[in-house]
């Protein structure tokens, strides 16, 4: 695992960008693993400008998503569908087409769940994975408990995870219970990983992340990374505390 400090959160994003505009440089059909979440925000924002500034295109590129609420069609305002359209897909040349992310509101979650996973072997594998991380550790909405083997699933959300991503709703019980994630085993099955942290409320799990190469556990699904050879975890000095 390589881990890069950088001294705020522009710099982090600024970092992120330059390593994904490089991937796209290499290779213009990548197939890129994205996040959501306030943290990847300022990469997509940087990313919206090399396309507008340096031609960086993504005519070719496909992405595939990590989750979905379950429960939010793609047009309520805090899907991540409406998320990733709003805040990156709707700037650039992406084909929308070419964009995958979990249906909210399926006629079967389980059969969904069986779709999205044949979409990331078949359209992907992903070239390189955007992770963010929740406080206690989870990567997508890969909760505490997770099995370490998952591939897409169907996920209830723990308490903390609720009333940390409320702010994206109108009121915390707007905030679905449930969501579909890409499992573990499927974040794995991608080349490459970069995750992003910033701020002291991401301090301890990214402290946690760090110390648990050799305490790889369920209990902090985040700590399989370490069993991936190609992971870069970048941060800001808040998020960079090990004492
Ligand atoms: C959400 C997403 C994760 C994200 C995490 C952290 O629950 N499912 O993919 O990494 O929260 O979010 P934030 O970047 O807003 O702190």
């Amino acid at each position: 695992m390589k881990v890069i400090v950088r001294d705020n959160y522009d710099e982090v994003s600024k970092e992120a960008s330059r390593l994904v505009e490089e991937k796209i440089r290499e290779n213009d059909e990548l197939v890129l693993g994205l996040a959501t979440g306030a943290t990847p925000l300022g990469l997509y924002e940087n990313l919206i400008d090399s396309y507008k500034t340096r031609g960086i295109s993504y005519e070719n590129v496909k992405t595939i998503n990590l989750d979905e609420y379950l429960g939010l069609d793609k047009n309520h305002p805090a899907s991540y569908h409406a998320f990733m359209f709003e805040t990156f897909f709707k700037h650039i040349d992406i084909e929308l087409n070419n964009t995958y992310i979990p249906d909210g509101v399926p006629a079967s979650a389980e059969e969904e769940c069986l779709r999205y996973e044949a979409v990331i072997d078949h359209v992907g594998p992903v070239d390189l994975q955007i992770l963010g991380i929740g406080t206690n550790g989870h990567i997508g909405f890969n909760e505490p408990g997770t099995d370490p083997n998952s591939l897409t699933h169907v996920v209830e959300l723990n308490a903390s995870t609720i009333e940390n991503n409320a702010h994206f709703f109108q009121s915390i019980d707007e905030v679905p219970t449930h969501a579909i994630t890409i499992g573990i085993q499927s974040i794995l099955k991608s080349d490459q990983v970069i995750l992003l942290a910033s701020g002291k409320s991401k301090a301890k799990a990214v402290k946690t992340l760090l110390e648990s190469e050799r305490n790889v556990n369920p209990d902090f699904p985040a700590s399989y990374l370490w069993t991936h050879d190609d992971v870069t975890i970048i941060v800001d000095k808040d998020a960079y505390q090990l004492v």
